[in-house]
């Protein structure tokens, strides 16, 4: 799928420097990480053993020069020996998998500490774009993302749960990522590196899409959004799940 709709996904999903320090808390002095749906390489560490696995070849052709060796695999079979890894990782990447149970038990089966950041649909839906312009969506999320508490349980072992807020300013143009800056929904550039609104039905999308520029223009938007506007971020349901065996 991500041979169609990511084409343009590292224009527009840079890793955010705010993500990358919780993430990289996350990984704690892990040697060996194995990088599930690495996609484009966000957040990999260069100061560590990294092995990408990625399905798509548009994805592939994204990583940077001198970026870690990717090899173009599945997360519900990994091509990774039982217990190599110190931690396996999975970023933004499980609600794609076909069989995320499968995927997280291969998690489980290469390393002893997994973290997998995901997000909660439920807080999703409370986002403006959703819930005034395109509440079809939420229909969408909650039929590909498995709650979060089942993703802890299906990892197992001592879990911990951080939350991920998004910055007003954030870099990595998740669906949330321009929670403050409305006017960037009206580019299709921006709606083509999230997955919730490039796989959403177009109809949908351009309705919703055509609201929020005449809201913009009527000062509508910012009537009913004033609250926001002050705030530093944005609690839009990320999650870092973090499952260690003893
Ligand atoms: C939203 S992107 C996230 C990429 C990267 N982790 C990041 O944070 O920028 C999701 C990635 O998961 C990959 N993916 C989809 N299905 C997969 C599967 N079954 N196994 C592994 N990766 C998969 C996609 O190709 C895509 O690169």
């Amino acid at each position: 799928m991500y041979d169609q709709i990511g084409t343009s996904y590292s224009l527009g999903r840079q890793p955010d420097p705010r993500w990358q320090s919780v993430i990289t808390t996350a990984l704690g002095d892990a040697q060996r990480i194995v990088n599930i749906g690495a996609g484009g390489g966000s957040y990999e560490l260069s100061d560590r053993t990294v092995v990408a696995i990625e399905p798509s070849a548009v994805m592939v052709e994204q990583r940077p020069l001198g970026s870690a060796p990717v090899v173009r695999a599945n997360a519900e079979s990994l091509p990774i020996v039982g217990g190599w890894a110190d931690v396996a990782m999975a970023l933004l990447s499980v609600h794609h998998w076909s069989d995320w149970r499968a995927g997280l038990m291969e998690m489980r089966r290469v390393a002893k500490r997994r973290v997998v950041l995901t997000y909660d649909p439920e807080f999703h839906e409370q986002f403006w774009l959703i819930r005034d312009y395109m509440p079809e969506v939420a229909a969408f999320e909650r039929s590909r993302v498995p709650p979060v508490d089942d993703i802890a349980l299906v990892l197992g072992g001592n879990i911990s749960i951080v939350p991920l807020a998004v910055p007003w300013d954030c870099l990595d143009g998740v669906l949330p990522a321009h929670w403050r800056r409305p006017t960037a929904y009206l580019d299709a550039r921006v709606r083509a590196c999230c997955s919730g609104l490039a796989q959403a039905d177009p109809r949908v999308v351009e309705r919703g899409v055509q609201a929020l520029s005449q809201d913009l223009r009527s000062g509508r938007w910012q009537r009913r959004n004033r609250g926001i506007l002050a705030a530093e971020s944005f609690d839009a349901g990320f999650r870092i799940v973090i499952s260690t065996e003893d």
